[in-house]
């Protein structure tokens, strides 16, 4: 569904909003759960990257296919009250998973008047982000786009006022470049992982870093690292 301001805003109660607490709560649990079995699976491959010099993540990527991998409460608050408080009315997420992050960035969208698109290339991820979306009460103002992120937001409608970008690493620039044109001035990115994924990130936050691109950025020591960036275009 593309983004419709004809939405007129909720004014609801936000993260209080029964239906959102409860399904954040209910997922935050599962997932973590459902990770500490990953991660048990994953650990002979971690403590061997660790003498080939491979971060956590990187090692356990494999095992991660149906994991959430999810925001943690305070990021996703954050995240939240950031949306609020930029008026963020066309968000967009990169990497959806089961939709934990949608829920709070959704919720934001409701709140303002606008529309949340989530991105998930797993097709059962994809399906339950909508279910997960919808338990939350928040379908009305929130979509997932199945596939490949670099092909389903192609046509996305601009302007776009905030984007998160929490999909596989090395897609982070390309997806950034394919948002760029479309972003607003002022618009908000965040990036998770900054810190796990280090290495690979190097050209992604070096990009972010350089205010000749465009941006003007903090890094934070939220969860795995988080980048916080402003586009501050020239013209
Ligand atoms: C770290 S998880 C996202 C967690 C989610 N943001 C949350 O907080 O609940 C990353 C997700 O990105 C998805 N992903 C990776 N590459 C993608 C792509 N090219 N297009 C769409 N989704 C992608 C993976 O399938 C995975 O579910």
């Amino acid at each position: 569904m593309p983004f419709d301001c004809r939405h007129t805003g909720h004014a609801g109660n936000g993260l209080n909003d029964a239906d959102v607490a409860h399904t954040l709560k209910h997922l935050h649990q599962a997932a973590s759960g459902r990770d500490a079995l990953v991660f048990a699976r994953a650990l002979p491959a971690i403590i061997a990257g660790k003498f080939t010099g491979r971060s956590t993540f990187e090692a356990a990527e494999p095992y991660l296919a149906k994991a959430y991998i999810p925001v943690s409460e305070e990021f996703g608050r954050f995240m939240y009250l950031t949306a609020l408080s930029r008026g963020a009315r066309n968000i967009v997420e990169f990497g959806s998973s089961y939709g934990i992050s949608s829920i709070y960035l959704a919720a934001a969208a409701r709140e303002t008047g606008g529309f949340f698109t989530g991105t998930e290339k797993d097709p059962d991820k994809a399906r339950i982000a909508l279910e997960n979306l919808s338990d939350a009460g928040l379908s009305r103002w929130s979509d997932i786009r199945e596939g490949d992120a670099l092909e389903s937001l192609a046509p996305l409608e601009g302007p776009v006022d905030f984007l998160f970008l929490d999909g596989w690493k090395d897609l982070y620039i390309p997806v950034l470049k394919l948002i760029e044109p479309k972003l607003a001035p002022g618009a908000v990115i965040f990036a998770d992982n900054v810190h796990s994924f280090r290495k690979t990130l190097k050209p992604f936050v070096d990009y972010i870093s350089d205010v000749s691109n465009g941006y003007e950025t903090t890094i934070l020591d939220i969860g795995s690292g988080v980048s916080l960036s402003v586009w501050r275009p020239a013209n």
